[in-house]
This record gives C-alpha cells, structure tokens and sequence, in this order.
C-alpha cells in the first residue's frame, strides 16, 4: 500500500446524485433524467458562484434552491413531488462497489475519509443510510470553513486531519473539476469517471482514471 490515507468526495463518488428522481421516475415523468441534470449543474454553480462572492449558505440550501430551479426549467415534472426528491436526496443510494471498496482499503491497513462540500447532517444521513459509516474514518464537511471546493483550504483540510503531506493522500472524485483543484493541491489524485466523460482541466491530470472505484485497492 503506497497510500496511506484515501479521501473520497461524495456526491457522484460513492452516492448516486441521479438515484433520487429515478426513485421518483414514475412520478416525475418524461424529463426526469433532464431535472436531475439541471439540479445537479446548479447545485455546484451555487457553489462556485457563493465561494467566490464570500456568501456562504450550505449545501442543503444550495440543493433546495437548485431543484427550485430545475422544477421552474422542467415544466412537465410537478413540483408537489419537491418533498419526496428531497428525501430521497437525504438518502442517496451508494454504488455497488463502494462498501467492498472501502472494506479492502481498511483491510489493507490504509485509512478513509470522506471530504465533502455536504453539510454535516446530509453527509452524516447519507453515510448511515448507506452503512458506510464504519468503514470511514472520517466524515470531513466544508461547512466549518464556510466556502466550497475548489478552494486549497477544503483540501488542507485533509491534511490538517491526518497530519500528513498532500502526497500521501490519494484523492477519487468522480467530478474533473474536483479532481483539477486536488491535483493542483498536490494530492494523488484518481478521476473516477463512471460516465464517459470528456478529460479537460488538462494541466491538472490525474494520476489514474477509473470507471469505478472497483480497481482502487490494486493502484495503492
Ligand atoms: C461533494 C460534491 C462536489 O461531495 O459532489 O463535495
């Protein structure tokens, strides 16, 4: 094992952000798959646009907001369904493999964490929901520094917590712009890119892309 610790981001890395309207398909109708697009790109606007304006207001606001939005763009989807996609929201499904996933790294002696711009109480329900909490070694939330990614801090983070260098961390997202600002912090960084995505961000690569989280254990 050539790293000693394993930060995660979390949503779209190890819980399905789409799992919540496809919950509600059936309910939703026709454009589901488009309000779940919408919502999600306007959650993370948010929060670049509120990071660089020093206007804080966390996650579960931001992703009240953003459905707002997608339910006004959306007109075929019926907002009285907001509630139910909320909950639902509370309570993402996790991949398949990420349970396994974390158990080998533990096994393997390496520690685990989740660095997220999640508030505390979506990522502590989103971790219960989906029995993860006792192969995580922390659960570390933006909230307390009250700015989103991509800022150096939110990653110093990490390395505040475990007390060790920027390269002894080996960082997976699944969003290439996360990914862009780790690697520019020096973390080793892993683009988990689940759905075929275009690289960019080119000067910020990773050192390995995967499309899950399957052969994680084997990079070290
Ligand atoms: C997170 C967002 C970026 O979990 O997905 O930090």
């Amino acid at each position: 094992m050539t790293h000693a610790v394993f930060v995660f981001d979390a949503y779209g890395t190890l819980f399905d952000v789409h799992a919540a309207v496809r919950s509600h398909a059936d309910a939703i109708g026709p454009d589901g798959a488009r309000l779940s697009e919408i919502w999600r790109a306007k959650q993370l606007e948010y929060s670049w646009v509120r990071s660089l304006m020093n206007q804080y207001q966390d996650f579960w606001q931001l992703t009240e907001q953003a459905l707002d939005h997608a339910f006004a763009c959306v007109p075929s989807a019926d907002p009285s369904h907001r509630n139910d996609l909320l909950e639902a929201y509370r309570e993402l499904d996790c991949y398949p493999e990420v349970p396994s996933v974390l158990r080998a790294l533990k096994e393997s002696g390496a520690q685990t964490a989740i660095l997220s711009n999640g508030s505390p109480a979506m990522l502590d329900s989103a971790v219960r929901s989906a029995k993860i909490d006792d192969l995580l070694d922390a659960v570390l939330s933006v909230d307390e520094l009250r700015t989103y990614k991509t800022s150096n801090p939110v990653y110093e983070m990490a390395t505040t917590h475990f007390r060790v260098f920027p390269q002894a961390i080996s960082f997976q997202s699944s969003n290439r712009w996360d990914v862009a600002g780790a690697t520019g912090f020096g973390f080793r960084t892993v683009w988990v890119n689940r759905t075929g995505q275009q690289d960019e961000y080119l000067d910020l690569s990773p050192a390995a892309v995967l499309p899950s989280l399957d052969g994680l254990p084997a990079l070290g």
